[in-house]
């Protein structure tokens, strides 16, 4: 990981890690004032959000939020069609701003924008799309800048607002954390997809020499997804790959997030039914379908303790149409655990491998103080095992004396302030002090 990040900022396509420049060179510092929109596009949920910020002292002074899971179809949509679904959701909610919120007179309603999808930022408040991940493949957007796509659209809602900020749903969560805490220098994201970034030093990024002076501090989006070196595979990852709408893509992602990690488990039992009569003499026929068996589903199994394992057999039952034995229901508890276990303790390791290849650069800055990481993500905030594992792997790379000094700490949708913060340390509007 640490390899391929270098190799990453050296030159555009000198690894499979992106190592995106995000264009955010300072992070929130507590100053930032008044009313800013966030808008948050991320792998199953789209939210938009309103937060009113006091500055120093007062920090947030109100929020509000709604949010909407996106429609299976539009992922398979046009540009259009998605950009339209995503203008009216933010058009319905402006209209809904109360009194609490205010807008100084004359200014524009400006808004940060949360993409969670790789982009080759031309600037704070632009970008390309690169390519779709995490099961999207709307027609016709990657190659455009995903600002301009959001304007048009807006446009054809008659929504006059203003993007200050694109970013990337980690970045988002590393300015929100950073906003309450001076020590975070990472932050990743484990949901549906999976990706982190992390304050780097300028001079240790070759690529930016020629656009930047050689001081400072920058984000890199690692776009960690997309890692594969090195990675050890098993059949059932390979056949689920190949199966995808992405093969050779995103492999890192495809073994630790949540959109694959039921459908592994599914591979995994359906070779069971065939090989071993897991489920008896004939193999239950909804077991062939893909991603039948959610992470949520695992999830759900792994907290059933009881002695006869009744809730397993009822998901089973629900999810793949399966009936089973108190020893069949064992099993499957194994291989989920087996496949969460996995997940967890190679998430860790890629956080491991961020935080020495920080240390490593910055001759002792990292281990010898306090650091960070904050951590978002349905998976993440949802699954106890699967945190747990990422934590013991992490303790047990780094040993205890400086685990001491890592935390790994949930941050509570810090992306949607996140990005508010950021569009205001952008904004032309707001009242800087
Ligand atoms: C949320 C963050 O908690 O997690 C989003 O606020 C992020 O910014 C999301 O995109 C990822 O989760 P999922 O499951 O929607 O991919
Ligand atoms: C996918 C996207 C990435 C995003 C991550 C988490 O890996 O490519 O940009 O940050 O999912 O949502």
């Amino acid at each position: 990981m640490a390899a391929d990040m270098r190799a990453g900022l050296v030159v555009d396509g000198g690894s499979d890690l992106k190592m995106i420049l995000s264009y955010v060179n300072s992070l929130p510092t507590g100053n930032e004032n008044g009313l800013i929109y966030a808008l948050d596009l991320g792998g199953t949920n789209f939210r938009v959000l309103r937060v009113q910020l006091g500055g120093k002292d007062k920090r947030v002074l109100d929020t509000e939020f709604e949010q909407v899971s996106i429609p299976q179809g539009l992922m398979f949509s046009t540009t259009e069609e998605l950009f339209d679904f995503i203008a009216s959701g933010l058009a319905k909610f402006v209209r809904t701003e109360g009194g609490r919120f205010s807008l100084p007179h004359g200014s524009k309603r400006e808004i940060g924008f949360t993409f969670s999808f790789p982009v080759k930022q031309t600037s704070i408040d632009s970008g390309i799309l690169i390519k779709w991940t995490k099961g999207f493949a709307v027609s016709g957007t990657a190659g455009k800048d995903v600002v301009a796509c959001l304007n048009e659209a807006m446009e054809r809602q008659g929504l006059d607002m203003r993007v200050s900020a694109l970013v990337n749903d980690t970045v988002a969560t590393l300015a929100g954390a950073r906003y309450w805490d001076d020590d975070v220098m990472v932050a990743v994201i484990l949901g549906t997809g999976t990706n982190a970034c992390y304050v780097e030093r300028v001079d240790a990024i070759p690529k930016l020499r020629s656009q930047m002076s050689s001081s400072g501090s920058t984000i890199i989006n690692t776009e960690w997804g997309a890692f594969s070196n090195g990675l050890p595979l098993t059949e059932f990852d390979k056949d689920m790959d190949a199966a995808s709408i992405n093969p050779g893509e995103q492999i890192f992602e495809k073994t630790i997030s949540g959109m694959y990690l039921g459908e592994i488990v599914r591979r995994v039992l359906l070779k069971m039914a065939e090989a071993d009569a897991l489920f008896g003499e004939s193999v239950p026929e909804k077991l062939s379908t893909p991603f039948l068996l959610g992470t949520p589903d695992l999830c759900a199994m792994q907290q059933d303790y009881s002695s006869n394992l009744e809730a397993v057999e009822s998901i089973l039952n629900n999810a793949i149409g399966v009936r089973s034995n108190v020893n069949a229901r064992k099993v499957v508890i194994e291989v989920c655990d087996t496949i969460v276990k996995r997940g967890g303790r190679l998430a860790g390791a890629g956080i491991v491998g961020i935080l020495l290849k920080m240390e490593q650069d910055s001759k002792g800055l990292i281990f010898g103080k306090r650091t960070v990481v904050a951590m978002d993500g349905g998976l993440y905030e949802h699954y106890p095992q699967y945190r747990k594992y990422l934590q013991d792997a992490v303790d047990e790379l780094l040993g205890s004396e400086i685990s001491r000094n890592v935390i790994i700490e949930h941050s509570k949708d810090g992306s949607g302030i996140g990005a508010a913060l950021l569009a205001a340390a952008n904004s032309k509007y707001a009242l800087k002090i």
